[in-house]
Order: structure tokens, then sequence, then C-alpha cells
């Protein structure tokens, strides 16, 4: 039986409850399809970060990187560290040293009760957020009161976030991807007018559109249908996977995977550690298990992933669902209840 090294940062907040409500049913999902999950347990936390004044050490980093197919992470954040310092190296850390170019957030309808928009038509969107650049990187200085953060936008990170994009809506049938930026505002985002421009040129059979960020975080609240493929970079793609997310139910719904084809990635949920729902029973589990199944899906193992899926949405169906979405199911309900839908 085909084994898969997995480790596991459940991290802070709801991360812990998430994870662990989420994992008994990612391995029954992995044994009904015939494989199996050797998962390593990593403690870097911000408790850990309290205790320890470590964040993710280079022995860890390497573990992860050199012995690890996948790494799976509940969330991080606390309001102990308000200057998020652990997040910023291990969440940040990873997917920078790791060079996952590529934060792939799935938007989709499970349900039509849990959009908050009058129509009912299906949402299905991707995002594709350049993962590696932009503000993010933490570029900058302060200096006396002028506050400096740049932006890092390279011809060689455009360019492959966005034919990342390209490639995953041809290999999906899907017509139509649309690049955001702020190149009316911001001179430099015109490398990704010229990359766009000149990548689109390379895929003739998909549609390409552009939409400056603030329109189009408009015309997805008005017709979030029309979009197949969203395409921008690091923040406005942090800003609009929320906004996404709000869509189609939020946060506990919402998966992602951090990813560089070739490589180990690392999943997580899109939500944060959610400091006041913490060690309540109450956090939504379906967004980890969700983010499962992007992972089960990367390690080759589609049928799981369409299974957790298929899952995830006959609960919907039955109405067991957390607070966030109107019920009164707990964490442990909520997964017990996945857990016995699949095939
Ligand atoms: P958040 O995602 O933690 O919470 C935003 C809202 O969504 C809250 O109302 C919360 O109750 C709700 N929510 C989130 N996940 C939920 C779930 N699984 N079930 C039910 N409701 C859920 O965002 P925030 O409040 O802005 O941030 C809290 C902390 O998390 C901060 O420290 C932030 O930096 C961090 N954060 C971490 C990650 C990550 O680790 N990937 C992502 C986002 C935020
Ligand atoms: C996310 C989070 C992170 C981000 C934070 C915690 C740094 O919001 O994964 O969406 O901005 O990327
Ligand atoms: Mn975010």
């Amino acid at each position: 039986m085909k084994r898969h090294r997995i480790a596991v940062i459940a991290g802070d907040g709801i991360g812990p409850e998430v994870i662990g409500a989420a994992l008994p049913v990612l391995e029954r999902a992995a044994a009904r399809h015939g494989f199996g999950l050797d998962l390593e347990r990593l403690p870097y936390s911000a408790d850990h970060y309290l205790r320890t004044k470590e964040t993710l050490p280079d022995g860890a980093f390497r573990h992860l990187r050199d012995d690890m197919e996948a790494i799976l992470l509940g969330a991080l954040g606390d309001p102990r560290v308000p200057g998020n310092e652990h997040a910023r190296d291990i969440l940040l850390g990873l997917r920078f040293r790791l060079d996952l170019y590529i934060n792939f957030r799935p938007i989709t309808l499970l349900h039509p009760t849990l959009t908050p928009l009058r129509s009912d038509r299906p949402i299905d969107f991707v995002i594709f957020r350049e993962n590696t650049e932009g503000v993010y990187l933490g570029k900058g200085r302060i200096d006396g009161e002028r506050y400096v953060a740049e932006e890092i936008n390279t011809v060689r990170g455009v360019e492959r976030i966005i034919r990342a994009a390209f490639e995953w809506a041809t290999a999906h049938g899907k017509t139509r991807v649309t690049m955001s930026d702020k190149a009316n505002a911001v001179p430099a985002h015109k490398v990704w007018q010229e990359t766009f421009k000149r990548v689109a040129a390379a895929f003739p059979s998909i549609g390409a559109e552009h939409r400056y960020v603030d329109a189009l975080a408009m015309e997805l609240v008005r017709e979030p249908e029309r979009f197949q493929v969203i395409v921008t970079n690091n923040l406005y793609g942090d800003i609009l996977s929320d906004l996404g997310a709000g869509l189609v139910g939020g946060l506990g719904l919402a998966a992602s995977a951090n990813l560089h084809p070739g490589r180990g990635g690392l999943f997580e949920p899109v939500h944060g550690s959610a400091p006041p729902l913490a060690g309540k029973g109450v956090a939504n589990p379906m967004a980890a298990v969700l983010t499962g199944a992007l992972m089960f899906e990367q390690l080759g193992h589609a049928a799981a992933a369409r299974d957790l899926e298929r899952a995830v949405k006959e609960t919907l169906a039955a109405g067991v669902r957390t607070p966030d979405l109107g019920g009164d199911a707990r964490t442990g309900d909520v997964a017990d209840a996945i857990a016995r839908r699949l095939s």
C-alpha cells in the first residue's frame, strides 16, 4: 500500500481543532482509496515560540523540504504575538523558502443556501495568487515618520503565475482567464499587463481579460458566475480570496494549496486562527477537510479528493452545519458526519 509522509503543523487558535477533526476524516478517505498517511506532527506555533523563542528552526525547515511529501497547516496567529513574527517565519517562510509560487484557492458554491447573494446561480472559479513576491516580501524601511513598503514584481515571478493559470485553465476545460492588477495607479503593475499579453498569446483558445482590482471586487459580488480563473498578485489574491469565500459560505469552507509543480506542497485552510472561537469546539472543520482534498489531489489521489468533496457537499445538504453556517453542530459532529458519508 502506498504511504505518504505528511507533516502536520496544527498551529494556533482553532488550527489544532480543525486539524484534529479533519485528520481522522482524511485517514479514513485514504484507507478507503487504498493509500496511507504517515503523519508527523510538528509543534511550531505561538505557544512554542513564546516558550522557546523558536519560530521554524533551520533543521526543521530542511526536514520539511527534504523528507516530506506535503505539509498540512492549520492556522497561525495569536494575540500574544502581535507582530506575527512566528507566522511570518513559518507560514510565509515556507511559502518563500520552498518557492511555492502558486497559491491555489478555489471558490465553489457547494450548496445554494450558502451564498448571501439573492441569486443562486452556480459560482465556481479559482484564484491563482502569486505567492512569493509583492508587498509580502516585507521589503522597505521605517525612516522617521515615513513607513515605506516596497512591492516587488519580477518578470519571472509574474510570468510563472500567469502561465500556471493558463495551463490550469487549459487542463480543466476553462475558456477564460481574468488578470487583475492596479496598473492605473501603480506604475510597476505594467509588468502584469505586458506579461499577461505575452503569455496569453501562447494560449489562443483561452480568452484573456483584464480587470482593475477595484472593479473586479465589485463585479465578483454582482456577477460571480462569469468568472473561471483569476490570476493576481499576492496582496490582491489574499483579499479577493476572502471576498470569494464570502460569496460561497465564508471562511469555514475555503481551502487552499501552496504549490510549486514537481515539489511537495503546503496545504492550509484560507482562514486564520479565529481567536474568539478557539477552544469552544464550534469551528467549522470543512475548510480543513477540503484542504485535505487538495492535498490528496496533488499526491495523485483524485478519486479520494472527489470523495471528500462529495461527502462535504452531502453533509451540508443534510444540514449538519457549524454556527458560522447557521447550524448548531459542533466541530466533531461535522467531521463525523463527513466521515460517515465517504464511499
Ligand atoms: P480569521 O480567518 O481567523 O477569522 C475571520 C472570521 O472568520 C472570524 O469571524 C472567524 O470567526 C471566522 N472563521 C474563520 N475560520 C472559521 C472556521 N473554521 N469556522 C468558523 N468561523 C471561522 O481571520 P482574522 O480574525 O483576521 O485573523 C485571526 C488571526 O489569524 C490573525 O492572527 C491572522 O494573522 C491569522 N491568520 C492566519 C492565517 C493562516 O494561518 N493561514 C490566515 C488568515 C489569518
Ligand atoms: C492567508 C493569510 C496570510 C496571508 C497571513 C496570515 C499572513 O491571510 O493565508 O490568506 O496574508 O497570506
Ligand atoms: Mn488571507
